[in-house]
C-alpha cells in the first residue's frame, strides 16, 4: 500500500492531522494497534482551550462540542478556608470548555469515517523504516496474521510515549529532558451532578485534589496520592471521605455530593520533551513528543497545537515542493511545549504537597499572591485558557 503521510497512532492527534491534512488535499493513512472502540473509550483529558476549540470549529469538528460541551469562563482555587473564583474573561483572556477527550475522538473518528479516511485498527509489530530517505515506510501485522507495508512520503509519530516513533530517532540525534513527581493521581469517574460550576483547584495539607465535571450528570474528580498507591487500597468511602476534607466538605456552606463510582485509576506525573521533533522522514506530535503533567489540562491541547502547525508544514512539502514551514516545525512546535511544559510544572508544584513545611509556606504565599494579585491571577488565566496556536 502507498499513500503520501504515513500516521502512527489514531488518538486526537493523529485523527486530526488526518483530517487537517485532507482538508489541504493531502492524502493519508493511519496505523493503530488498538481496536477503534478502545481509543474511543479511553477516559483522559476533560478541558479545551479557546484555541482549540476556534480550531475544531474552523475545520467542522465543533457541532456537538457546541451543543454538549460545557463553557467555563474559570477556575477555583483554594487553599484552607479560602476559595477564590479566578474569571479569565475579566482577566483578560478566554473562556475554556469541559468536552472530555473520549468525545473528542468520537467526533474525530466520526467525520474520518464519513470522509472515508483509511485507518487500520490492531495492528501488531509496528515498525518504522528508511527514516532518513525521501521513501520511509511502515511495517506491521494485520488482523490475519499477515505480514503489510505502509509506503509513504513521510510519517508522522502521532503515537503516545510508548509507541515506537520516538524510539526511531537515533541518540545521536536526539536531546531529551524528564522530572518525574513523587506523587500520583487517583481518579474517579462518578455517576453524580459536579458540585459546582466551574472546575475546582484544591492546595490540602493531606494533599491536592481536584473536582472537574464530564456533563450535568457526571462528575471527574482526583486526589494526590504517594507514588505506587493500589488502587485496590482505595475503597469508594476513602476516596470520598478524602475529598470532603481536601475540597472543604462543609465550609462557607459549600457541599460536597457523592455518588456512584464507575471508574477508578492511578496515574502517575511526568514531565519530558524529546527535541527536535523531527528526524529525516520522521516527524513527531503529541504525547509522542513530550508528555506533561495534568495539572495545567494541556496533554491535549499541545497534541492539537502540533499538528495544526504540522499539517500546512507537510501540505507546502507535499504539494508545494516548499520545505520551509517543515524544517521550521520542530522550532516553532518547541515554543509552545516549553512554555506549557513550564505552566504545568509550576501548576503541579505549587498545589501538590510533600513533606517539606517550608514548601509548603511557600506554596501558600504564591497561591495567596496568584488569588489577590491581578498580574498574578491574570499570568495563570493566560496560560491556562491557553497562547495562541502560533505562539
Ligand atoms: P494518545 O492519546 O496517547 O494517542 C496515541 C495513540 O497511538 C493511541 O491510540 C495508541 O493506542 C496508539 N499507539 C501506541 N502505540 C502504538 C503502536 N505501536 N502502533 C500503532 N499505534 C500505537 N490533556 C489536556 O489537554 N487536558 C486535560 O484535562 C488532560 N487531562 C488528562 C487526564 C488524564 C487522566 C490523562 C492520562 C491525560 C490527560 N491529559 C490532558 C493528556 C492527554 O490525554 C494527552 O496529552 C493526549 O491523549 C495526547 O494525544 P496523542 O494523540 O498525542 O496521544
Ligand atoms: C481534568 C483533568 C485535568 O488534568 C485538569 O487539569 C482539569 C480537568 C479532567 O479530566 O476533567
Amino acid at each position: 500500500m502507498r499513500t503520501r503521510v504515513a500516521i502512527v497512532g489514531a488518538g486526537p492527534a493523529g485523527l486530526l492531522l488526518s483530517h487537517l491534512l485532507a482538508a489541504g488535499g493531502v492524502e493519508s493513512v493511519i496505523v493503530e494497534s488498538r481496536t477503534r472502540e478502545y481509543v474511543e473509550a479511553r477516559i483522559r483529558a476533560g478541558i479545551l482551550e479557546h484555541s482549540t476549540v476556534d480550531l475544531f470549529k474552523s475545520v467542522g469538528l465543533d457541532e456537538r462540542l457546541q451543543r454538549e460541551g460545557d463553557e467555563h469562563r474559570g477556575i477555583y482555587l483554594q487553599y484552607p478556608g479560602e476559595r477564590h473564583h479566578l474569571d479569565f474573561v475579566d482577566l483578560g483572556a478566554h473562556t475554556v470548555w469541559v468536552y472530555g477527550q473520549t468525545e473528542v475522538t468520537k467526533d474525530l473518528g466520526a467525520a474520518r469515517e464519513a470522509a472515508g479516511q483509511q485507518i487500520v485498527y490492531e495492528a501488531a509489530n509496528v515498525a518504522l523504516h528508511d527514516i532518513e530517505t525521501e521513501r520511509p515506510f511502515l511495517t506491521y501485522t494485520d488482523t490475519g496474521g499477515s505480514p503489510q507495508r505502509l509506503d509513504a512520503d513521510v510519517i508522522v509519530g502521532c503515537d503516545g510515549s510508548f509507541g515506537p516513533s520516538r524510539a526511531a530517532v537515533p541518540q545521536h540525534a536526539r536531546q531529551t529532558w524528564e522530572r518525574t513527581y513523587p506523587f500520583s493521581w487517583l481518579g474517579i469517574l462518578a455517576d453524580v451532578a459536579p458540585s459546582t460550576d466551574e472546575l475546582i483547584y484544591a492546595w490540602h495539607p493531606d494533599g491536592f485534589a481536584l473536582h472537574s465535571m464530564r456533563s450535568p450528570q457526571v462528575s471527574r474528580l482526583y486526589v494526590q496520592v504517594p507514588n505506587g498507591t493500589d488502587v485496590a487500597d482505595w475503597s469508594d468511602e476513602r476516596i470520598w471521605a478524602a475529598l470532603a476534607t481536601r475540597l472543604g466538605d462543609g465550609e462557607n456552606g459549600w457541599r460536597l455530593t457523592p455518588g456512584p463510582i464507575t471508574e477508578k485509576s492511578v496515574l502517575p506525573m511526568r514531565s519530558f520533551v524529546m527535541a527536535p521533533m523531527r528526524h529525516g522522514r520522521l516527524f513527531l506530535a503529541g504525547d509522542a513528543a513530550h508528555i506533561v503533567p495534568p495539572t495545567g489540562a494541556k496533554g491535549l491541547n499541545l497534541a492539537v497545537a502540533d499538528v495544526a502547525l504540522l499539517a500546512p508544514a507537510l501540505s507546502a512539502l507535499l504539494t508545494r515542493n516548499d520545505p520551509r514551514p517543515a524544517d521550521e516545525y520542530s522550532d516553532r512546535a518547541l515554543r509552545r511545549v516549553w512554555r506549557c511544559t513550564h505552566f504545568s510544572w509550576w501548576m503541579t508544584s505549587m498545589l501538590h504537597t510533600g513533606e517539606d513545611p517550608f514548601d509548603a509556606q511557600l506554596q501558600l504565599a504564591q497561591l495567596r499572591w496568584v488569588t489577590s494579585s491581578e498580574a498574578g491571577a491574570g499570568g495563570l488565566a493566560e496560560n491556562y485558557a491557553g497562547l495562541p496556536i502560533g505562539f
